[in-house]
């Protein structure tokens, strides 16, 4: 017999496909308290979930008695409680390597588009305002040689270093508990406190994931160390930033710019005041968002659920520990 899975994201069909051939699928919408109400019975037997973007907790693995593996369709696992799946033995699968280049290709999008100021200036032709040469007042600032400060050296981190160094010259600064030997041979790039990070980057990335550690690792004292004329990127998790304090700052003129793919709480609410600034670019959360990688995304987390749900895990796991 299939193990049943339980899908929360809709697949392509052939994915869909994919998957049916190793287990019995029951597809709900969401994860949501009325969603869980009307698909009880289907959760209490279900050995695999797959999908992205719901809570799953204790509360959830209460009602899910027979679960064995988790699959997310993204790198980010915030929204999965992991000491209690760990402690239900239950293993977390996720997709870290498929989406790097992609998300660095957004961040450098971020980059460029805050420094040139590329949707601010789009709107102003739009509008019909583009009458004569533009004047100083609506010049951007150089991203080419100049310093990009990473926080978080991951796979993302590195592929943006990449980018920066032999695409553009800049200098790379980072900010990690460890050397990192390959981004200092192969992009020059120097490990520096996050002070001295803040202090000199004309442009600090954030690509770190959501932890106790990193909640508003980026606060009203550290946005005061940054020069004036910085942009802060943020494509990791909203919460990283104290999103107050950037918008006290940015209303202050403290800074060039803010480049946001991710929010403290998302989808962005309509009344917030970062959508009436004109020096902040802000994007739907699309760090990973192509044709082709959430494809293969999906892929990935179809693949790992299968290799979980048959015992054979050997790459893509979070929680290992939870298969002994
Ligand atoms: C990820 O994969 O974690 C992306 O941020 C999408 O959630």
């Amino acid at each position: 017999m299939k193990p049943a899975v339980i899908l929360y994201k809709k697949l392509p069909d052939d994915l869909r496909a994919r998957l049916a051939a190793h287990a019995d699928i029951t597809e709900i919408s969401d994860l949501s308290p009325a969603s869980q109400q009307q698909h009880a019975e289907a959760l209490a037997q279900a050995e695999g979930l797959l999908g992205s973007g719901g809570k799953v907790n204790g509360e959830l693995l209460a009602k899910m008695p027979k679960l064995r593996a988790c699959s997310s369709v993204s790198v980010g696992y915030d929204n999965f409680d992991v000491d209690a799946l760990n402690q239900r033995h239950v293993v977390l699968m996720h997709t870290p390597t498929v989406l790097t280049e992609t998300v660095a290709d957004t961040i450098m999008a971020l980059v460029l588009s805050t420094a040139r100021r590329v949707p601010e200036l789009d709107a102003w032709v739009k509008a019909g305002n583009w009458q004569k040469s533009i004047g100083p007042e609506r010049f951007g600032i150089d991203v080419h040689h100049k310093t990009l400060g990473i926080l978080g050296m991951g796979r993302i981190g590195m592929a943006l270093a990449q980018r920066a160094h032999f695409g553009f010259g800049m200098k790379i600064l980072y900010n990690a508990r460890r050397e990192h030997q390959e981004a200092q041979s192969r992009f020059g790039a120097e490990r520096c406190e996050l002070e001295t990070l803040l202090e000199q980057s004309d442009f600090v990335c954030i690509s770190l994931p959501l932890t106790e550690q990193t909640h508003h690792l980026i606060g009203a004292e550290q946005i005061a160390l940054m020069k004036p004329e910085a942009v802060l990127i943020n494509a990791g998790r909203g919460p990283v930033v104290d999103e107050n304090a950037l918008i006290a700052a940015l209303q202050a003129g403290k800074l060039h710019a803010a480049g946001l793919d991710v929010f403290e709480k998302e989808p962005l609410p309509t009344d917030s005041p970062l959508l009436s600034l004109p020096n902040v670019v802000t994007l739907p959360h699309i760090g990973s968002a192509t044709h082709e990688t959430r494809y293969g995304m999906m892929l990935d987390a179809v693949d790992n659920l299968i290799a979980a749900l048959s015992g054979k895990v050997d790459k893509n796991c979070v929680n290992p520990q939870a298969l002994k």
